[in-house]
């Protein structure tokens, strides 16, 4: 008798055994929310691929952000559409532009509550769509954009931003923004490199809540989703420019990147639950085929597990809620 004679069901058989034992936690201040602003808008406006997502108001903004501070999350992604989009995404740039006004009332708001943290990216800003400049030919002008990221990175600096999020994945652009913000006095805004970002699928609905009007794809500077030590090459060398912290984008289909970058570096790993992550289980759910709340804390349990110390999700408020009612 006796037969098993290990038995790891025991310690699953209740709450709190399970509890005790459980190796990975989850907290608000381990959340970040990504959010929009559309400049000139009047009402919040739903984003029809993400549902219970919207494009924020400038007042809208300032009180989402209470609240996520009232959650107790960990930061802000803050992303803007401007009115006008055109060739050079100066929008970016410009001091009165919509990301940079965003960042103002939001610090503005919550002061040193939360970190806030903006995009670093010219895609939202330009007409054509890339997360850059383009030469004469129609490619992205790897050098003539990091000379616009170096302003944009000054100018979110200047707005009160606490850290900025180069996403554009040229080469040499975490260098390019510390050294503009050095230069101008701003070392000690921190730089969270968008270290190995695929180019996906997923990023489907984000597109559409920025207007994007990009035609393609951004497969010349994004990884290929084939490559795994690939994305461990672009970790060492934004390691090497200055970044404070890494990411990975996305994060669900990329879980053992995650892991090896984990291993890889000794700075706080951030991964990105993108929009179509959020879609798919949103969609899933109203259909009623997946419970969908089970569904999110699965994933963003996960995503830690892997090695995530930091993980922005669009659920980042509302999960915030459920870990704290389920303390
Ligand atoms: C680039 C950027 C993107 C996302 C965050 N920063 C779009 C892209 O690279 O195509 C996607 C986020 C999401 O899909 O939720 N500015």
């Amino acid at each position: 008798m006796g037969y098993p004679e290990t038995r790891p069901r025991r310690l699953r058989r209740t709450p709190a055994l399970r509890r005790l034992v459980a190796e990975t936690s989850l907290e608000p201040r381990h959340l970040v929310l990504p959010m929009f602003v559309r400049e000139g808008a009047t009402e919040p406006r739903p984003i029809a691929s993400m549902p219970g997502v919207v494009q924020h108001t400038m007042e809208s903004l300032r009180k989402a952000s209470l609240e996520a501070v009232e959650a107790g999350v960990g930061g802000l992604m803050l992303f803007a559409i401007p009115e006008r989009k055109d060739a050079a995404g100066s929008g970016g740039v410009d001091p009165k532009g919509p990301l940079n006004a965003a960042i103002r009332e939001v610090v503005a708001e919550v002061g040193e509550a939360t970190v806030v943290m903006a995009d670093l990216c010219l895609d939202e800003f330009t007409d054509h769509g890339h997360c850059g400049v383009l030469a004469p030919d129609g490619s992205v002008d790897n050098d003539a954009t990091l000379e616009v990221y170096g302003r944009m990175a000054v100018a979110q600096a200047e707005a009160g931003v606490h850290v900025v999020g180069p996403s554009g994945m040229m080469d040499g652009q975490v260098a390019a923004a510390r050294a503009a913000l050095d230069a101008a006095g701003h070392t000690d805004v921190a730089i969270l490199a968008y270290a190995a970002k695929y180019a996906s699928a997923f990023y489907g609905p984000f597109r559409d809540a920025v207007e994007s009007s990009l035609v393609g794809d951004r497969k010349t500077y994004q990884q290929d989703p084939a490559n795994g030590l690939e994305a461990l090459r672009e970790t060492a060398l934004d390691v090497e420019e200055g970044a404070d912290m890494v990411m990975v984008k996305p994060a669900m289909s990329y879980l053992d990147v995650l892991a090896r970058v984990r291993d890889l570096v000794d700075l706080p790993v951030a991964a990105y639950q993108i929009s179509g992550e959020y879609a798919m289980i949103q969609a899933a759910a109203e259909r009623g085929w997946i419970d969908r709340d089970r569904a999110v804390l699965e994933t963003l349990t996960s995503i830690r597990r892997a090695g995530a110390d930091i993980v922005l999700t669009y659920w980042a408020v509302e999960a915030a809620h459920w870990l704290r009612a389920a303390r």
